[in-house]
């Protein structure tokens, strides 16, 4: 059993990406081809927004704004500590500081509540509060009606980390198009992953947009050998845009088969471990399925039952980023953020995507309910 089914996808979709692959080998614009325009606009018009620069990876679509907006040292970029390290990597890369925020028990998402105490943080240790950068975790958008409150409050700007979140939504509204700037990932494992690494930045603001653009190709003026800033080689490729684009034509049904799953799983398994709980009006892009064990040494005990079976686990994320080493020197220590500690002693997940069928999760789950 596959923990993410590439394949099956891949069989979907392979005549008519063979076709298109097969148009830019004939053509040779490997970079910034015709396919960039039009995965651009798609995915605007997917997610909302006005503008969408698509670039190489989840990463530097968080990168780049940061640098666009001119974030550096003395300023503190406020994050959760339960994430993928890239969250918080890419503000030492900006040269700032990463303040951490604790997440919420329920949807593990950024924590409105706490957002004040991390800024009083913040500001004694002399650092200039800028921006906030939430995560959309598993696939969950984190609750922007009040980070947006929060942030106002402190005149902060909001980065959307949507690098797992996209085809998430609140209300009709997409993933993406939650902060003054979204970022998302391609990642071949994300819900829209390419066959490489890339990513893409939203935004409505026509400034940011022109300031991507240029951070995107060596901080580029009116061409690449004039350079009117600091940028980075950012460039999604073409190959991946068609990818992608052949991607998009199945992921409306792609999304609805992993709410199907993520609902089939939940009436299994509630009562045994605690099961994700998406709140009224959101729809989770379900990039992962993960749930709580009751303690470190019954998930011990459940993953191996269920590797034993053939069934691949992963842990989301077993060191919070406030106890890893590349942190120590923030001065973070053990209880300082409980909730992500808790949740990184007992989270894991299961095999999710669009291909998985029901005998497997009878299968997965039966493992579960017996161990
Ligand atoms: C929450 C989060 N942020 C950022 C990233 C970085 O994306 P990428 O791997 O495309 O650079 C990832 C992906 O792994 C992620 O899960």
């Amino acid at each position: 059993m596959q923990f993410i089914d590439l394949l099956s996808q891949k069989e979907r979709i392979r005549k008519a990406l063979l076709h298109r692959i097969e148009g830019i080998l004939d053509r040779g614009q490997f970079i910034m081809g015709p396919e960039i325009t039009e995965l651009e606009s798609q995915l605007a018009s997917y997610v909302g927004s006005r503008h969408c620069v698509s670039c190489s990876s989840g990463t530097d679509a968080l990168l780049m704004p940061l640098l666009a907006k001119g974030i550096g040292p003395g300023d503190a970029v406020l994050t959760t500590p339960f994430t993928f390290v890239a969250t918080a990597e890419v503000i030492s890369l900006a040269g700032a500081t990463p303040v951490f925020v604790d997440v919420s028990p329920d949807t593990f998402n950024m924590d409105p509540d706490l957002v004040g105490y991390a800024i009083d943080d913040a500001v004694q240790r002399g650092l200039k509060p800028k921006a906030l950068i939430p995560v959309d975790l598993f696939g969950l958008p984190a609750d922007y009606d009040r980070l947006h409150a929060v942030a106002d409050a402190y005149r902060l700007w909001i980065l959307e980390d949507a690098a797992q979140s996209f085809g998430g939504s609140f209300n009709g509204r997409r993933a993406g198009s939650f902060g003054l700037v979204g970022a998302t990932s391609f990642f071949p494992a994300k819900p829209l992953g390419c066959y490489g690494d890339g990513g893409a930045i939203f935004t409505d603001d026509d400034e940011l947009d022109m300031l991507l653009r240029s951070i995107r190709v060596h901080g580029s003026g009116v061409d690449k050998y004039s350079n009117d800033r600091i940028g980075i080689n950012g460039r999604l490729d073409s190959i991946q845009a068609a990818v992608l684009l052949e991607k998009l034509t199945i992921f409306d049904d792609e999304l609805e088969a992993r709410q199907r799953i993520a609902d089939y799983y939940s009436e299994r398994l509630q009562g045994r471990v605690g099961v994700p709980r998406i709140a009224e009006h959101y729809r989770s892009a379900w990039a992962q399925y993960s749930v709580l064990a009751a303690s470190t040494q019954e998930r011990e005990q459940i993953m191996q039952a269920l590797q034993q079976e053939g069934i691949p686990t992963m842990i989301y994320y077993k060191i919070p980023l406030h106890l890893q080493k590349a942190y120590d020197f923030l001065g973070y220590k053990n209880g300082d953020f409980p909730i992500s500690e808790d949740l990184s002693s007992r989270i894991f997940s299961l095999p999710m995507h669009p291909y998985l069928d029901e005998d497997e999760i009878d299968q997965i789950c039966a493992v579960l309910l017996r161990t």
